[in-house]
């Protein structure tokens, strides 16, 4: 496991820009594993930039979300096709046809889930999984739970997580209740993982997944496993990570703008 410790939000989102935008340019036709949420916003506001002056080309490239809610249109404001579309899709040169979530209005879940399973292995599985933490150690829409679910697979989502992300709703009534998400297994397959963490309010969270024991309960503590895991957080996300001496001394420091 590689820490990057960033001071701020914005080198936090350059530096992780920094990492995507390496593997761009080494194999231009890779799979990258893309997350929503506020904390990669910076970093595709500076992929975007990038791809604007003509320094990065995703004219090759394909992504795979990690998730989708349940029941809401593409459309929908809140959707996380939508999402991808206004924070990032429709401002590079990205093929629509290389775009791919899962399908949250399909009639029939299950089959959306092995279908989208089946597509992120057709492409030959994830080269670069770009991922945020929720406050329960929730990763994609992992939630906490006895096992480590491996598939893509419907989940019912807790209510923190419900609490957390109704506030991006007009009506909190409207937020879904499930959601299709990859599974731990099609994430831990990637063969590399950027885990973004910024904000004194995960400070807790990113101590317990990085430094606690492996925990279904603290679902982004499997990360530990992976042979090829690179955290990018900012000071404040940081702060217990720090104090904790096996680990302190590892950390790295972001390069200075
Ligand atoms: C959401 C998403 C996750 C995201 C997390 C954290 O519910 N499903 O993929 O990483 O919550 O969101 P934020 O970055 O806004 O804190």
């Amino acid at each position: 496991m590689t820490i990057i410790r960033a001071k701020d939000y914005n080198e936090m989102s350059r530096t992780a820009a920094n990492i995507v935008s390496a593997q761009v340019i080494l194999f231009p036709e890779c799979v990258l594993g893309l997350a929503t949420g506020d904390t990669p916003i910076g970093m595709y506001n500076q992929l975007i930039e990038w791809n604007k002056k003509g320094d990065l080309d995703f004219s090759q490239v394909k992504t795979v979300n990690l998730d989708e809610y349940i029941g809401l249109a593409k459309e929908h404001y809140q959707s996380y096709f939508w999402f991808m579309q206004q924070n990032f899709f429709n401002h590079i040169n990205i093929n629509a046809k290389n775009v791919f979530l899962p399908d949250g209005l399909v009639s029939d879940t299950q089959n959306e889930c092995a279908r989208y399973e089946d597509r992120i292995q057709t492409l030959g599985g994830i080269d670069l999984q770009v991922l945020g933490l929720g406050h329960n150690g929730h990763i994609g829409f992992n939630e906490p739970g006895t096992v480590f679910k491996k598939k893509t697979h419907v989940v019912t989502l807790t209510e923190r997580t419900i609490a957390a992300n109704s506030r991006f709703f007009r009506d909190t009534e409207e937020m879904p209740k499930k959601a299709i998400t990859m599974g731990m297994g099609t994430i831990m397959q990637a063969k590399r993982i950027v885990l973004m963490c910024a904000g004194e309010d995960k400070s807790e969270i990113l101590y317990k997944a990085l430094c606690g024991d492996i925990d279904p309960m603290v679902p982004a503590s499997i990360l530990q496993l992976h042979n090829n895991l690179t955290i990018v957080a900012d000071d404040e996300a940081l702060r217990l990570v720090r104090q904790d001496a096996k680990i302190s001394n590892t950390i790295k420091i972001a390069a200075e703008s």
